[in-house]
């Protein structure tokens, strides 16, 4: 009893000091501005799951995104637009952002919140099912950068798309490839078959160096980060 008791209290006490962690990483090197509230709001407001990536992930994005001197960038899944805030704000003033979205309200909502933002002159949304948008890419490729954020079975096929539509040294992320380590077990129903696909074709295919990291805002899920050898 005693001991199921400091237990607990030490495994709170852990949750603590993680969340402070990510609240003092957050203001340091990921701080809100008005751009990012308003994305967050309006898609709060229109009714859209809380389901966007954590600031601390946005910089991520933006971190690789210059790592690579990204000039066009994909993006696979809009939702309200917060993740292609941070990744348009990664780009050249000449630089294009494309994000694909099945649901036309989401994409309008991701369209304002670029706006509102001032990334709209790089940045837009192409409305329709990934699969079928994704082949008329070719023509515009290749893409520095793809971010992979939409539904999760076809996650393997998305993968194919970036490694088409990318070049030596393209980097290439995909959310949710952890999801409390069920990412890495048998797969108990279809989505998460998609992610465990993923997360085995990323790290056995030779033309990538790949690594998945825990680091959303409870360390259970996080980006599968692949760059394509050069
Ligand atoms: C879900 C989808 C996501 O992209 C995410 O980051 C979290 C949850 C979902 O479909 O439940
Ligand atoms: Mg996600």
């Amino acid at each position: 009893m005693t001991n199921d008791n400091s237990e607990l209290a030490f495994l709170e006490q852990q949750a603590k000091i993680r969340h402070s962690i990510e609240v003092a990483i957050t203001h340091q090197f990921a701080p809100k501005d008005e751009g990012l509230r308003y994305a967050l709001t309006a898609a709060k407001q229109a009714g859209l799951p809380q389901i966007q990536i954590s600031p601390i992930q946005g910089k991520l994005l933006q971190l690789l995104a210059v790592a690579c001197n990204a000039q066009k960038i994909l993006e696979i899944g809009s939702l309200g637009g917060y993740s292609g805030i941070w990744l348009a704000r990664a780009l050249p003033p000449n630089g294009r952002l494309i994000s694909l979205e099945i649901n036309p309200t989401n994409a309008n909502l991701a369209r304002n919140a670029f706006t509102k933002a001032g990334v709209s002159d790089r940045a837009e949304v192409r409305v329709g099912k990934a699969l079928d948008l994704l082949p008329q890419l070719l023509s515009e490729a290749p893409f520095d950068l793809t971010f992979i954020d939409a539904d999760k079975p076809p996650y393997p096929q998305y993968l194919e798309w970036a490694l088409r539509l990318g070049r030596p040294g393209s980097i290439i992320v995909a959310d949710n490839c952890v999801r409390s380590g069920k990412a890495f077990e048998e797969p108990e129903d279809e989505g998460m078959a998609g992610m465990v696909a993923y997360n085995r074709r990323i790290s056995s295919d030779v033309r990538l160096m790949s690594l998945v990291l825990a680091m959303d805002d409870d360390y259970t899920d996080g980006f599968a980060i692949s760059v394509v050898k050069r």
